[in-house]
């Protein structure tokens, strides 16, 4: 018995951190995914490989081993909680043993949804391989609450991306989901820090600086929402400027609240500088990536990133979670 589901990546466009407070936020699911493959064991034993980060562990989910520290072994806090959670709902008894064996196509610790996209993919695998059939609210909803449970704050974009893919406006407190039109070519640039970012900890930076300073940093959410509603009309008609200039704007706020690094802002003005109209953080900062929008000088951009940090082009992926059967049907849930 072997299944296989994949879910991508995503990357935010605008909103970052303020979602936190109930504003809205815009993001696309990029054409990075991880893969999990669920494979049954003769033992009892719950094994996992994600080769690309070189882990190779046995899992105790009921033992809540928790890695918040070590940045590439945080990713088995997520499959752990995965596979508990799926056990709960399901009231599964003792059963046998399974490899679970990870692809990550998409850098850890970059902001760009590692970990929603490999708990979205657990979990839909072990739907399959338990022959449970989460529908794709079910599985959005419970890969959110795991983030909850790992990271203590999270909203639902990264999961929601992993899901169901495609550009998303996540309105206020966060009650409901828009999918935006695809038929625009954003040309985006990513580049990234081989320092990792923590989202835990900016989340809970950021939290403080809010409550010392209300009145500062209360207007800063509320521009941060203003951003986003505008960028959302900006994208519907197709306006590259001013959704350059949108970008631009957020960074700053975003880099007002703390989060910007000198890595982070060194990339964000060599994109500028190389053409992009619009660049800034992506994810939680503090690390991590930097998204830039170069309709014109795409290629001139990413060679100015890429020597100086990593750095590729992303293209936008329609598709969310599917189940995978061998590597080329795929099974749309
Ligand atoms: O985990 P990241 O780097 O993709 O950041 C997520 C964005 C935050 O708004 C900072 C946190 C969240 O859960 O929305």
């Amino acid at each position: 018995m072997q299944v296989i589901a994949s879910a991508p990546g995503k990357a935010i466009l605008f909103g970052e951190h303020a979602v936190i407070y109930g504003k809205p936020a815009i993001a696309v699911a990029i054409d990075k995914k991880a893969r999990v493959k669920i494979r049954e064991r003769i033992d009892s034993k719950t094994h996992v490989e994600v080769p690309g980060l070189g882990i190779s562990e046995y899992l105790e989910p009921e033992n809540d081993v928790i890695h918040e520290k070590q940045i590439n072994k945080g990713i088995l806090d997520y499959i752990s909680k995965s596979l508990k959670k799926v056990n709960q709902l399901s009231g599964l008894k003792k059963q046998n043993g399974m490899d679970i064996n990870v692809d990550l196509e998409i850098p850890i610790g970059s902001g760009l949804g590692s970990s929603a996209a490999v708990t979205v993919a657990t979990i839909t695998a072990l739907s399959f391989y338990n022959k449970l059939e989460f529908k794709k609210d079910e599985i959005a909803n419970y890969a959110h609450q795991v983030e909850l449970d790992v990271q203590g704050a999270a909203s639902p974009i990264d999961t929601t991306l992993s899901t169901y893919g495609g550009v998303i406006y996540l309105s206020r407190n966060s009650e409901e989901i828009t999918h935006l039109p695809l038929n625009w070519n954003p040309s985006l640039i990513i580049g990234y820090t081989d320092r990792e970012s923590n989202t835990r900890e900016l989340v809970e930076s950021v939290r403080i600086k809010k409550e010392s300073y209300p009145s500062v940093i209360n207007p800063i959410m509320d521009s941060i929402e203003q951003i986003t509603d505008n960028a959302r009309e900006a994208i519907v008609c197709e306006n590259a400027e001013i959704l350059g200039e949108l970008m631009n704007i957020n960074h700053g706020l975003l880099d007002a609240l703390g989060v910007n690094t000198p890595e982070l802002s060194r990339m964000v003005y060599i994109a500028r500088k190389a053409g992009a109209i619009g660049s800034k953080i992506t994810g939680a900062g503090g690390g991590g990536s930097i998204i830039a929008y170069s309709p014109n000088k795409i290629d001139e951009v990413l060679g100015e990133l890429q020597r100086v940090e990593n750095a590729f082009i992303i293209k936008l992926s329609s598709l969310g979670v599917q189940q995978e059967v061998g590597r080329t049907w795929k099974r749309r849930i």
